[in-house]
Order: C-alpha cells, then sequence, then structure tokens
C-alpha cells in the first residue's frame, strides 16, 4: 500500500494524485483521497487504479491546500470501495489512510462497538478513525500520541481532522514513512518516489516517531513525546530517472538501465573507501537472507563467497529464516539483501540475528530505509528508483555489490574489479540483441508452462528467469538446476514443453549438455542461452540466443538479461500490465 499527504499552498488533490500514481506500483487494488475542503472532510475512493479515481472527481472543483491519499492492497477486508482508504470516524470529522497490520483490532474494534459507535467498514484502519476521534480534545497530536499505545502490529498511519485544518499527523511504526520538505509546503509519504517531483530534501521516520506537519514547519516527535532534532537527507536521483523515457514499460527501461546502473554501482566499490572495518574471513559464516529477485542475488553471491572468501555461506528465504531454530551469534555475519529496505521478512529476520550478536550489513537501493538504519553496514546498490514490480536493474546492481565483496579483501582484488569493470559494456552488447530475443520469445507466447534449467551460477539464473516469466506473464514456470532435472521435473517433459536453459563455456558446460541431450530425447523444445557463435549449442536447440563470452564467474550479469526480455515480450505480447503484474506489491511489509 502507499500512503502519501500534503499540506502547503496549492491544491492538494494534484499532489496527492501524483503521489498515488507513482505509488501505485505498491498496491492497487483501491485508491482515495481526503481533502479539508472548506472546513469540511471530502473523501473520494474508487476499486481498482489511480485513473478510476481521477475520473470520479472529475468535474468537481476542489481546491483544499491539505489532504491525504492512499494506493490499497488489501489486507483487512476485501478490495471494495467501502474498505478503501481513508477511513472516517463517525463524525466525519477525522480521515485516516494506513499501511500495515493492526494485530489487536478486532478486540479494539468490539471495545468500540459495545460503547455504541458503528463501524462501516471490515478493515483495522477504522478503528484508528473511531479511537483518535475518541480521544480527541482539541488537539489532533496528542489524541494520535494518546491511542498509539493501544495499537499492536506494524503500520503507518496519516491523519487529518476538519477542526485543525493546517496539519496533518503521521505515525511510523514497522512501515515505512518518509517527510519531504519543500518550501511553504511539506510532503509525507510510505516511498520517496511520490514525492519526488515536488522535493528532493527528505526527513526519513523512524519506528516510533511521530510528524506534525504544518505549512510553516515540521515537528517529529518520538513516543515519549519529546521532539527530535532530525536530518533532512538530499536524494541525489534525478527526477527523470523515475520517468518512462520513451519506453512503453518501466521494467523494459529498467531492464535497458542496466549496463548504466551497474556502471554505477561498480563505481561505488571501485575504490577502497567502503572497505568494512573487520575481515570477513574471519567470520564462522556468512548468512545471507533475502526474499524473491533479492534471494536469487544471493544464491548467485554465495557461490562468489564460498569461492573467494572461502568462508562457509548459507542462503535462506528470510521468511524461513526467522521461524527456523538456525543457531545465531556473533561468530556470524548476515547480509540482508533487499532492493526496498522495508521488506518485513528480511528486516525481522535480519533484525531477529542482530538481537542474537551477529554483525548485519545490508544490501539496499534506498538510502534511509528501515534496513539501512536498522543494520550494522549498508552496501548501497545504485540502481536508481526501481518502479516495475518485477525486480531488473536492482538483481543486477545486487549481483555488482555481492561480487565486490566477495574479492574486496583479496590482495589481488583490483584484477577482479578490472574485469567486473568490463561488464556493463557486455551487457550493453547483450541488449543489441533484444530483437532477436523479441523474436523467440513471440514463438512461445501460447505455453502454458516452461522449464528453466542452469547449473553452478546458471542455476540462480535459471529460478530468477522462472520468475520473471510467472510473475508477469502468469505461465507456470519453473526453474531448476539442470543436474536435478532427472530426479523429477524430467517427467514433465515432452514434445510441448519448453527448456529453457542457460549454457555459458564454463565448468559444468559439457554437464549441462548432457542435460540438454536428456531433454531431447524426451522431445522438449530447447531454447538457449549461451556464448554466441557456440555452434555445438546453437545445433541442439531449437533457438538460440547468443551473448559475449565472459568470465564465468560474471556470466549471471549478461545472462539473465535475455530471460528478462523473454519475459517482458511474452507478457507484453499477451497485452497484460507488465508492471503492475495482478496480486504482486514492489514492497511486502507484511510477513
Ligand atoms: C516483492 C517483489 C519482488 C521482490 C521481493 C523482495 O515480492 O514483487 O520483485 O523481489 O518483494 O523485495 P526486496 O525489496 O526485499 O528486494
Amino acid at each position: 500500500c502507499g500512503i502519501i499527504g500534503y499540506v502547503g499552498k496549492s491544491p492538494a488533490l494534484i499532489v496527492l494524485l501524483q503521489g498515488l500514481e507513482r505509488l501505485e506500483y505498491r498496491g492497487y487494488d483501491s485508491a482515495g483521497v481526503a481533502l479539508i475542503e472548506n472546513g469540511r472532510i471530502f473523501v473520494e475512493k474508487k476499486v481498482g487504479k489511480i485513473r478510476e479515481l481521477v475520473r470520479s472527481l472529475w468535474g468537481k472543483s476542489l481546491n483544499a491546500t491539505v489532504g491525504i491519499g492512499h494506493t490499497r492492497w488489501a489486507t483487512h477486508g476485501e478490495p471494495c470501495e467501502i474498505n478503501a482508504h481513508p477511513h472516517t470516524d463517525t463524525t466525519g470529522e477525522i480521515a485516516v489512510v494506513h499501511n500495515g497490520i493492526i494485530e489487536n483490532y478486532r478486540e479494539l474494534k468490539e471495545k468500540l462497538q459495545a460503547q455504541g459507535i458503528e463501524f462501516k467498514s471490515q478493515t483495522d484502519t477504522e478503528v484508528i478513525a473511531h479511537l483518535i476521534s475518541k480521544h480527541y480534545r482539541g488537539d489532533l497530536l496528542s489524541a494520535v500520541m494518546e491511542i498509539m499505545p493501544m495499537l499492536k502490529g506494524s503500520y503507518a498511519f496519516a491523519v487529518i481532522t476538519s477542526k485543525e485544518p493546517y496539519r496533518i499527523v503521521g505515525v511510523r511504526n514497522g512501515n515505512p514513512l518518509v517527510v519531504g520538505i519543500g518550501e511553504g509546503e511539506n510532503f509525507l509519504a510510505s516511498d520517496i518516489p511520490a514525492i519526488l517531483p515536488f522535493t528532493r530534501h527528505i526527513i526519513p521516520i523512524s519506528d516510533g516517531e511521530i510528524v506534525d506537519l504544518r505549512v510553516d514547519g515540521v515537528d517529529i516527535y518520538d513516543a515519549e513525546g519529546n521532539r527530535l532534532v532530525k536530518d533532512v537527507i538530499s536524494v541525489p536521483w534525478d527526477i527523470i530517472s523515475a520517468e518512462k523515457g520513451g519506453f512503453k514499460h518501466f521494467m523494459l527501461k529498467e531492464i535497458f538501465e542496466q549496463p548504466r546502473t551497474v556502471g554505477d554501482t561498480i563505481k561505488g566499490y571501485i575504490s577502497r573507501d567502503y572497505i568494512l572495518p573487520f575481515k570477513l574471513r574471519e567470520f564462522r559464516r556468512i548468512i545471507l537472507l533475502a526474499c524473491g529477485t533479492s534471494y536469487h542475488a544471493g544464491l548467485v553471491g554465495s557461490y562468489w563467497i564460498s569461492k573467494y572468501l572461502q568462508v562457509p555461506v548459507e542462503v535462506m528465504y528470510a521468511s524461513e529464516f526467522r521461524y527456523a531454530d538456525i543457531p545465531v551469534d556473533d561468530r556470524d555475519l548476515v547480509i540482508a539483501i533487499s532492493q526496498s529496505g522495508e521488506t518485513a521478512d528480511t528486516r525481522y529476520s535480519a533484525l531477529s540475528a542482530k538481537e542474537r550478536g551477529a554483525t548485519v550489513i545490508s544490501l539496499v537501493n534506498v538510502m534511509g530505509s528501515a534496513l539501512d538504519r536498522e543494520s550494522d553496514y549498508t552496501l548501497y546498490t545504485h540502481a536508481g528508483p526501481e518502479i516495475g514490480v518485477a525486480a531488473t536493474k536492482t538483481f543486477t546492481s545486487q549481483l555488482a555489490v555481492l561480487y565486490s565483496l566477495s574479492v574486496s579483501q583479496l590482495p589481488n582484488r583490483d584484477e577482479y574489479m578490472e574485469k567486473l569493470s568490463a561488464v556493463p559494456n557486455m551487457m550493453e552488447e547483450v541488449l543489441g540483441n533484444a530483437e532477436n530475443v523479441k523474436k523467440v520469445a513471440l514463438k512461445y507466447t501460447n505455453k502454458k508452462n516452461m522449464l528453466y534449467l542452469g547449473r553452478y551460477l546458471s542455476y540462480p539464473v535459471a529460478l530468477e528467469g522462472a520468475l520473471k516469466l510467472k510473475e508477469i506473464s502468469y505461465i507456470h514456470a519453473e526453474g531448476y538446476p539442470a543436474g536435478e532435472m532427472k530426479h523429477g521435473p524430467i517427467a514433465l517433459i515432452d514434445e510441448n514443453m519448453p527448456v529453457v536453459v542457460v549454457a555459458p563455456k564454463d565448468r559444468v558446460y559439457e554437464k549441462t549438455l548432457s542435460n540438454i541431450e536428456e531433454v531431447l530425447t524426451r522431445k522438449g523444445i530447447v531454447i538457449s542461452v549461451g556464448f554466441a557463435g557456440d555452434e555445438r549449442l546453437k545445433s541442439m536447440s531449437k533457438d538460440f540466443i547468443g551473448i559475449p563470452s565472459v568470465d564465468e564467474d560474471l556470466s549471471p550479469f549478461l545472462t539473465v538479461i535475455p530471460l528478462q526480455l523473454f519475459a517482458y515480450y511474452i507478457a507484453d505480447h499477451l497485452g497484460l500490465d507488465v508492471d503492475q503484474p495482478r496480486n504482486l506489491a514492489k514492497t511486502v511489509t507484511v510477513e
């Protein structure tokens, strides 16, 4: 879900709608705004995309200069207009937008109902509006502070009241919230990109903090009501980089940006400045924690870490790590990988390792995000904002950081970094072949299933390729280690099954070719990604996509690109919403 708030001198609605559009990628089954219009709260909400909301607002003259907005990804209560945010209290004088979950809302709701309060929706959010209303005695800030201890769970919310038509009060407790500082106007949002068109001056809010946002200033308090002095950070991202720049979709633009974003990321690690104040080899174990695409980057990284650092390494889905009894202590190094830095599973698993004494490094793309602030050290991926829900450029930037880190303390580190520095140009070459990938992709748009295979570093790439296809084209795809296929998935292979094989000329090349033979014997359709000019591989494949020859350890930077494009072109051909696939959200702050 996404939150946006505005207080200033301009019409709030314009800011809110623009912000909501930029938040839409986080979750989007409904959207709404609340404005303080002529001393009264005006609420408009709609199921569906922001454009539905915009349509319903057409022709209405709304000049309010204070307002809040929300895009919702349903957790409590089905997506419908009643459950969409903002939610109001009984008097209609208080409106709230909220992300996250109030875990004890049932209990609170029953209490309020026993006092005669009628609920309009099934959401947990509505209790916040009623509670504030009950505790309101002329000062919104005090009312919010009073009710905070009653709320259990992880959340962020913003509230306005028509009785104080000049302020927004916001709270962060487990879900992201940032303040944007403008001139004669101030902003509140769950995500930096939402307010980037208006300001680059940001104050990240920490858990347990309360924001009082007014036209003339912003005050931030801790839970005890002490006023805090917070730093304002200037976001270096150029606004233009958050626009589509002529591409049909953000995802396609982001795929094409990769030579630059990987280059930018490498630049951040080429000098020795960032070097960590400890020896990586001295840890008894390195544990990589992540979800989704970031997990696949972690898997690639694990091969590099074991090879170059010779430290035992484990990679786990954060959601699995958290509830497994994994012994962790101060001899362990945890690397938490998360593009957004806000994924709940990743955050909480890293926090639990930290509590037990582990050193935590986070690898995030969003400066000021929760993980950034909660870890002992942060390594940034300088990929710029990623808007497409399916991660692409953040994946390759994560790879760049993980490779740099794996070699960072080797005596011949510079040689490795030099090799890595050649990668962006090679990625450019791969992208030059996009039309060919498109031609191949368009032959497979009617398939219902696909298998993706690879060994060694191409195994995580196969997983990532399959994930991309699932996410945006809704075609079932399974990634598997090529050598493991004979123990199960081989049963699926027949003349209808496309099998995408990632086969660069590396240490397992011959083995992979044997696995292709196994597929061919069962009449499977082989689509391969391999080194350009590899006639042997080509002769075994129905379709072949060539990439430049590259050092075996760097191959994932190149092999993943055709797989991203392959998924993109199929989904686009099917007319699907590539940037905002159904049921998915960019940042998942529920467990
Ligand atoms: C969501 C997104 C995925 C992403 C995953 C992890 O599920 O849809 O694209 O890989 O979260 O996100 P993170 O921000 O932690 O890297």
